[in-house]
């Protein structure tokens, strides 16, 4: 008997040891990160789960900014969870998980702390439900609403944090998911997001439900209220676009839609050098706000009024339909990335340029080169790690676009247009940093890549003429190095900008 005892105890004192390990991964069980670990926005995203698929349903009156939501998130818990938390600024009324009432708090500038009844165990599904009610236009954190009130309803774009205005997510690319949006909205007024779209009216009200069927980042997730007149029609490459412009755009609305109308032909101009485009639809659309800037929301691109203030301007539409393949399809790791987005977004203006006869690509990259003196502060900024404050700076754009075409001209044309296509295509719909950009273009070129992308991307200093990769004028050129004459597109390049000569 006691000698069983005994035997029993040291059973157990061997079973509280075994589960020692089992405790290691006890370590994980816990509240999930307030963020996913991206440096330059320690709370951006969150730790532990994974989101597959958003439903967002709203109900919106443009007359009082009242937005009321339900917002249905299927995800998959990456440990074992006892907390865990969305972004978002709106106020919460009731939150379910797995169909239980969880508790749940504001914290933070944007986090929603969610305390199921239940722990969730790893691997295993997640379904929220948040109910909510606000006037995301009066919200504000660190003295901005990302919800851009208009006359007429209200606009969500903004980058790298925008969602929180509209919907509960895990807010930062690297965790994708596929979107149903729909929105009742009073008869007269519309509703444009991504992807697919129908509706129906009832009794003075009509409901948008629109579809995007491929991974999209939170921050590529719009959406637009208010009164547009929307056409939709096919690319000669036989996609669906849908086109949009406020009725309000008075002066601007000729130079908006000669701008915007050239949707499909660019993309299919650009399908010739990114490859096919990743997406099932796309479009662009044109509210009246009065912010400068245009941003690349997948498959439905936002644009600003101003940007078409002195006239059409195709330019703006290649840049944003550039950043389909490269930002949207491919999208950073890191917010740090970035060059992978804006410096391939801008040098596709360059391309542009180049075959609208207004510039060529090393005249634009010569012509930036020579713009800023070495002791410009344009030179500071790195645009392969600007830091958050300067992640949309000028050099970020131009700079980085020369780092494109001093690639190109140390791998030659051939093995650069392969490069360029094969890149969003090695990488469709996922995730990807710097490093593992220079990994496949050495690849593909056979060439360390190391020293240029040093040169370009890493260096807060003017690379000096003759260092590797420089791309310096053309000896043949006539004039002198210090007076280049501007491209012909440069200017309208530079309306892409006004978001970085703000912000900065
Ligand atoms: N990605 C946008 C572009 O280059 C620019 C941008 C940066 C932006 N931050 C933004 C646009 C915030 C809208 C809101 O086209
Ligand atoms: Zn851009």
């Amino acid at each position: 008997m006691r000698k069983r005892l005994i035997v029993s105890a040291a059973v157990g004192a061997l079973a509280l040891l075994v589960s020692v390990p089992a405790s290691a991964s006890a370590a994980q069980v816990g509240p999930g990160a307030a963020g996913i670990g991206d440096p330059y926005y320690p709370t951006a995203g969150n730790g532990g789960y994974d989101v597959s698929h958003y439903d967002i349903r709203l109900k919106y009156q443009p007359a009082t900014d009242e937005l009321e939501g339900t917002t249905t998130i299927l995800a998959t818990a990456t440990q074992d969870l006892t907390r865990f938390n969305l972004d978002f600024v709106l106020k919460v009324k009731e939150v379910l998980v797995n169909g239980r009432t969880a508790k749940f708090a504001g914290t933070g500038e944007h986090e929603l702390e969610i305390t199921p009844a239940r722990v969730i165990a790893k691997g295993s599904p997640i379904t929220v439900v948040v109910r909510y009610a606000d006037k995301p236009g009066e919200v504000e954190r660190g003295g901005q609403s990302a919800w851009l009130r208009t006359p007429d309803g209200g606009v969500a774009a903004n980058e790298p944090e925008g969602a929180a205005w509209w919907y509960p997510s895990n807010d930062h690319p690297t965790d994708k998911a596929t979107f149903d949006v729909s929105v009742l909205v009073p008869d007269g007024t519309q509703v444009i997001s991504n992807g697919t779209s129908t509706q129906s009216s009832r009794a003075g009200w009509t409901r948008y439900n629109y579809r995007q069927a491929k991974p999209q980042a939170t921050y590529l997730a719009t959406l637009a209220i208010g009164r547009f007149d929307i056409r939709t029609d096919t690319t000669p490459g036989g996609l669906p676009v849908l086109t949009a412009y406020s009725k309000d755009l008075g002066a601007n609305a000729g130079a908006a839609q000669a701008s915007v109308e050239r949707t499909g032909e660019l993309v299919d101009w650009l399908s010739g050098y990114f490859g096919a485009y990743p997406f099932g639809t796309v479009g662009g659309y044109v509210p009246n706000v009065p912010t400068g800037y245009a941003l690349e929301t997948q498959g439905q691109i936002f644009y600003s009024p101003a940007q078409f203030a002195r006239g059409a301007n195709t330019s703006v539409v290649v840049h944003e339909l550039a950043h389909q393949w490269y930002g949207d399809s491919v999208s950073v790791q890191r917010w740090s990335d970035i060059w992978l987005n804006e410096g391939f977004a801008r040098y596709s203006q360059w391309l542009w340029s180049e075959h609208e006869n207004e510039g060529t690509a090393q005249e634009l990259a010569d012509y930036v080169y020579n713009l800023y003196p070495a002791d410009d502060a344009f030179w500071t900024v790195k645009p392969g790690d600007p830091g958050a404050d300067h992640q949309f700076a000028g050099a970020v754009y131009d700079r980085g676009a020369v780092a494109v075409q001093a690639l190109r001209n140390a791998v030659g044309d051939e093995t650069f247009f392969r490069i360029l296509k094969g890149w969003p295509t090695e990488r469709k719909y996922g995730n990807a940093t710097i490093q593992d950009f220079q990994a496949y273009a050495e690849r593909i070129s056979g060439k360390p890549l190391g020293e240029l992308l040093n040169t370009w991307l890493f260096t807060a200093a003017k690379p000096a003429a003759g260092s590797a990769g420089v791309v310096a004028p053309s000896p043949a050129r006539s004039v002198a190095a210090d007076v280049l004459p501007e491209p012909k597109s440069w200017k309208k390049i530079q309306e892409t900008n006004t978001v970085h000569e703000h912000r900065d």
